[in-house]
């Protein structure tokens, strides 16, 4: 048996002796997302967890997923395999930050993305996913907003809503650096492909996609879409299932630099080590996750469609 087939399995042997359940989020390495329990955007896979009846749950992401996930499962304990994968946007904003900006618009709603810390989150009025931001904006009964920390998530945003929208000047750093240029330069090459990219792209490619949507959203549009060819605007993690899924049509991701580094920090090896010493639990203070919680709620309460 290879080496990496000796990892998955004690990975598995461990999961069952702990009563764990082991979540990846679309982003992670190939080989954690084989043996998942649920693979998933970040909210989608808490909700998941929440509901089932695991002891333990093992969330391969990033920090502020793990803390949804403690949010959503107080009664659960949530093992993040490498305590150092943060998401360098949620942590471009703090608490104290958003504070300030609250005081400066008495008044006005807080959206905070899922991107954000379990304390940002607690600061704001409601949460929202790059699936249903603009339906969570519409909702509010104010006609202003202020949006937490990505900008580009905020322009696009902006699009399908005339309420008056202010933002924190956040962006994700992998998603940010894709140009139009590398996109074209694809699409030339390919004249019959489409081209889908995530809302934490910059305003200037979203002009030139044929559809946008979450992580999730883009596994449907595959699934759906009579392209053959079609590139992919976001991080690269997401070409495993979008192959499996999809054996006969073409992804091509446009630029080399479409990796967050810290999704793929997490190993078989990190994950094992957590589960025999039962470390890297992340917890969220109790005051704090009731008033996250209630941001998160009022978000899951907003009509889908
Ligand atoms: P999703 O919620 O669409 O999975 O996105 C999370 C993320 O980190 C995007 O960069
Ligand atoms: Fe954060 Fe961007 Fe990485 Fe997503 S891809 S976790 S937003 S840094």
């Amino acid at each position: 048996m290879s080496r990496i087939e000796e990892l998955k399995r004690e990975v598995r042997r461990l999961l069952r002796e702990r009563n764990a359940i082991l979540l990846a989020h679309n982003y992670q390495r190939d080989e954690i997302q084989e043996i998942a329990d649920l693979r998933g955007d970040s909210l989608g896979l808490s909700q998941e967890a929440s509901r089932t009846d695991a002891d333990i749950i093992v969330f391969c992401g990033v920090h502020f997923m793990a803390e949804s996930a403690a949010i959503l499962s107080p009664n659960k304990k949530v093992i993040l395999p490498r305590m150092d994968a943060g998401c360098p946007m949620a942590d471009m904003i703090t608490a104290e930050q958003l504070r300030a900006e609250r005081e400066r618009r008495p008044g006005v709603p807080v959206v905070a993305y899922v991107n954000t810390s379990a304390e940002v989150k607690a600061m704001s009025d409601i949460c929202c996913t790059s699936a249903n931001a603009v339906k969570v904006v519409e909702s509010l009964p104010q006609d202003r907003a202020y949006l937490v920390p990505d900008r580009n998530l905020a322009h696009y945003i902006q699009r399908f809503t005339s309420k008056q929208l202010e933002w924190w000047d956040g962006y994700c750093p992998t998603h940010d650096q894709l140009s139009p240029e590398e996109v074209l330069r694809v699409k030339q090459e390919h004249p019959d492909s489409l081209f889908v990219c995530h809302p934490e792209c910059r305003p200037e490619v979203i002009d030139i996609a044929d559809h946008v949507c979450s992580t999730s959203g883009m596994y449907e549009f595959a699934r759906t879409t009579k392209a053959k060819t079609i590139i992919v605007g976001t991080e690269m993690g997401i070409l495993w299932r979008l192959k499996k899924e999809n054996p006969h049509k073409r992804f091509i991701i446009p630029s080399k630099t479409l990796i967050c580094p810290n999704m793929k920090l997490t190993t078989l090896e990190d994950v094992i080590e957590c589960l025999r010493e039962m470390k890297n639990i992340v917890t969220v203070p109790e005051d704090v996750r009731e008033r996250a919680m209630v941001a998160l709620r009022r978000m899951l309460e907003v009509p889908r469609d």
